[in-house]
């Protein structure tokens, strides 16, 4: 759906109108164009504070990229930051920076105590105005978990706080802030992540904090078809969110199987068709439906890589208003449904070894929403579901899920005109997202060099100011 508040504010009559009335004035964002597209091109600058451990892991993965790396000087608690490569140039922060960057990334994994926090205001208060629009803040921490000591777990935890503070000073330029937390020792899994979060395939997503495990060597992608030779089960893929995730499914190369209900056939079997994908017409609360799901992918592809249980429905209505078929709807489709799905697969050995499930859950089964207790139940169940099965996968095998926010599809275009406009603009970002938004995240979790991230909810929300 067109967002016509954001094209109009974007003429020079519309942001003048915009600033004098103090309107939001949302900056349109840049997402991937080509898929051969670098994942940072520009002016980087990279700094670190004390006992740095990613430093010259970032310096490795940044000199894959054309981008002009320099590394920040200046003050004594920067001085980790020359670690980063014998390609940066030195970038002194004593002086006035007068280049524009378009990403600033900190690594701070090593700090260990409040006092070491400064580093961070060292770095950024002379640069962060330097951010290019649709730049990118990007801060590598050390899981706060994995901390012994209380003062370190407290600097490790205030970067999350930071990270969104930060987020939302940005958002106005379409720029985005995360945080990545890595596990010690697993900074050889950060590749799939600083590339994802530096790029235009980020783009609404901010103010997120992901969690990087222990995973096997993470093996080097290939950046035009990462996801080359693997299959994919994308349930709800007729439309909007589901058939954008698996078009870039397939835009990365995987062969994907398009699944939805019977009276969506049509529709699945456009999007499939111009995939060179597979349809399934099959209703997940079906009864039969986990075990004609696993009939169907044995007899088509013997097996799946990915399954991204993406279908979902809402039933509103206010508590004591809601009838009980709409409760028992939601739940099903929601949330029971991917249980019974996933529990039949793995019993007939249909997901394959360093195989990926993605969820989907969504901002109101992090905050509530006012006539969605049906929705955010569920969409909190599933959660619940997806941090409970990463500590017991096995394999290899992922379980990750994501929170969309506000995102332009037909579910948020049959909203009321005032709470529509309330969820696209109640963002860092001040717009909302597209389909492809969700599904490069999706993209993201299932790249093979992604085996470190487990049991994570991103959101993918642009910074929205409801939930936590
Ligand atoms: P949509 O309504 O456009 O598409 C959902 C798809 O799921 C449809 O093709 C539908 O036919 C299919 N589906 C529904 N029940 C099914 C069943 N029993 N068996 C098989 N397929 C079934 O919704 P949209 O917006 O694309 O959402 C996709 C996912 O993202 C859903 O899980 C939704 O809850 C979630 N989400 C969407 C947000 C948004 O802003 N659009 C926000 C937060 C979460």
């Amino acid at each position: 759906m067109s967002d016509l508040y954001l094209k109009l504010v974007n003429t020079p009559v519309g942001k003048t109108a915009a600033q004098s009335l103090g309107l939001p004035s949302p900056n349109p964002l840049k997402r991937l164009k080509r898929v051969d597209q670098p994942f940072v091109e520009g002016d980087v600058l990279i700094g670190a504070g004390p006992g740095a451990k990613a430093i010259s892991t970032l310096g490795a993965i940044l000199a894959a990229s054309p981008a002009n790396l320099h590394h920040a000087t200046g003050t004594e608690i920067l001085s980790e930051s020359a670690k980063a490569g014998n390609k940066a140039k030195t970038f002194d922060l004593s002086s006035p920076v007068d280049t524009k960057l378009s990403a600033l990334i900190f690594d701070a994994s090593g700090l260990k105590t409040p006092q070491e926090l400064r580093a961070l205001y060292d770095f950024f208060h002379p640069t962060i105005r330097k951010l290019a629009s649709n730049g990118r803040v990007l801060v590598i921490g050390q899981d706060p978990h994995s901390c012994r000591k209380a003062p370190q777990a407290a600097a490790q935890q205030a970067l999350e706080g930071f990270v969104r503070a930060v987020g939302k000073e940005i958002g106005k330029k379409g720029s985005t802030a995360n945080l990545i937390w890595i596990a010690p020792n697993a900074e050889n899994q950060l590749d799939s992540s600083v590339r994802f979060f530096l790029s235009a395939r980020s783009a609404y997503v901010s103010g997120q904090t992901v969690r990087i495990g222990k995973a096997d060597e993470a093996k080097a992608t290939n950046p035009v078809a990462a996801l080359a030779g693997k299959v994919a089960l994308v349930t709800g893929a007729s439309r909007g969110i589901g058939a954008s995730i698996a078009e870039t499914l397939a835009r990365d190369g995987a062969t994907v199987i398009g699944l939805d209900i019977p009276p969506a056939l049509e529709e699945l079997q456009k999007v499939t068709g111009a995939i060179k994908g597979k349809a399934m017409a099959c209703d997940i609360t079906d009864e039969k439906a986990p075990k004609l799901i696993a009939d169907f992918i044995e007899k088509e592809t013997g097996g799946v890589d990915f399954v991204i249980h993406n279908a979902g429905i809402t039933r509103d209505k206010t508590l004591g208003n809601m009838p009980e078929h709409f409760w028992d709807m939601t739940i099903a489709v929601n949330l029971t449904a991917e249980e019974l799905i996933d529990e039949e697969l793995a019993h007939r050995g249909l997901l394959k070894d360093n195989g990926r499930i993605v969820c989907i859950s969504s901002i109101s089964g992090i905050a509530g929403n006012f006539g969605q207790t049906n929705y955010s139940c569920a969409k909190s169940g599933v959660i619940g579901y997806v941090e409970a099965m990463a500590k017991q996968l096995k394999n290899g095998i992922t379980i990750n899920a994501i929170a969309p926010g506000f995102i332009e599809t037909q579910m948020t275009a049959a909203m009321p005109f005032t709470i529509r406009e309330a969820g696209r603009r109640m963002n860092s970002l001040s717009q909302g997202g597209q389909p492809v938004d969700v599904a490069e995240a999706i993209a993201w979790y299932c790249n093979p060099a992604s085996a470190g991230v487990n049991g994570n909810v991103v959101r993918v929300c642009g910074q929205s100011l409801i939930g936590k």
